[in-house]
């Protein structure tokens, strides 16, 4: 008798405990203000600035480059730092290729668009643009690297690749230090 009385003592006070805090956790649950559930729900998700997809890229730099090339019609092979007002590391690579060269390696090489370098209103020559003077650098680095150091390796074959930014960058700005775990069983040698 006395034991029944106990254990459902224990038994409606744990009820009663579990009931309370099931309601201190629906407090605790963040709702926006001033919404019923069922509205939240039916309100479409909110806009997300999506990022541009590579091809979408690839089509906006094709466009600023048929702009670039149309202002210098007739002067394609003359060298970029006559052609151009502020090349200061390619003054001799004729006009036509340092702007290929811009939308390869530059554009589709670190998956930018020219804006990610240049102004939007289309002053190239301006340095205001901080990607702009990272590329400065990077420029001046791969050439320490070929020559400081890879034409000093002297096991290497000849004729030795320059370095590019592709190399490097893969189609992205910021780096990645992973690689992909292989999905199939890498191939071994048969014996
Ligand atoms: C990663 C940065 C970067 C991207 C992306 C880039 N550029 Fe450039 N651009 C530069 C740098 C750096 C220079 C200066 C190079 C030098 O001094 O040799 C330059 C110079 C130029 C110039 C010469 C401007 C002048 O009057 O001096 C033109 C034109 C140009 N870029 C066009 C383009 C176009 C068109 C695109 C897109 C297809 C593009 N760039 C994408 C970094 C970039
Ligand atoms: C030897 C490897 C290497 C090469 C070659 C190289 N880069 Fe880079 N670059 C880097 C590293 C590392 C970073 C830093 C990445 C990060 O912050 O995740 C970087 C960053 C950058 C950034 C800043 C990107 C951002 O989103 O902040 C720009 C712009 C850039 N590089 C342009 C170039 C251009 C243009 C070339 C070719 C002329 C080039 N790089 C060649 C290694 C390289």
């Amino acid at each position: 008798m006395r034991a029944w009385m106990v254990m459902s003592g224990v038994v409606l006070w744990s009820a009663i405990a579990c009931a309370r805090g099931a309601k201190e956790g629906a407090v605790q649950v963040a709702r926006p203000i001033a919404s019923t559930e069922g509205a939240a729900a039916a309100r479409p998700p909110a806009p997300r600035r999506v990022p541009p997809t590579p091809m979408k890229l690839d089509t906006l730099r094709r466009e600023a480059v048929a702009e670039v090339m149309a202002t210098i019609v007739g002067r394609e092979n003359e060298p970029a730092g006559t052609v151009f007002k502020n090349v200061k590391l390619h003054k001799t690579m004729p006009a036509k290729e340092f702007v290929t060269m811009m939308d390869e390696q530059f554009g589709r090489g670190l998956g930018f668009n020219c804006t990610s370098c240049h102004m939007d209103n289309k002053d190239y020559a301006s340095d205001a643009r901080k990607d702009k003077i990272i590329a400065m650098q990077m420029i001046k680095m791969q050439r320490a690297i070929d020559a400081k150091y890879i034409a000093k390796v002297k096991e290497l074959d000849d004729p030795r690749p320059k370095t590019t930014c592709v190399m490097c960058h893969r189609g992205a700005g910021h780096l990645t230090n992973e690689m992909d775990v292989p999905t199939a069983p890498v191939p071994q040698r048969k014996r």
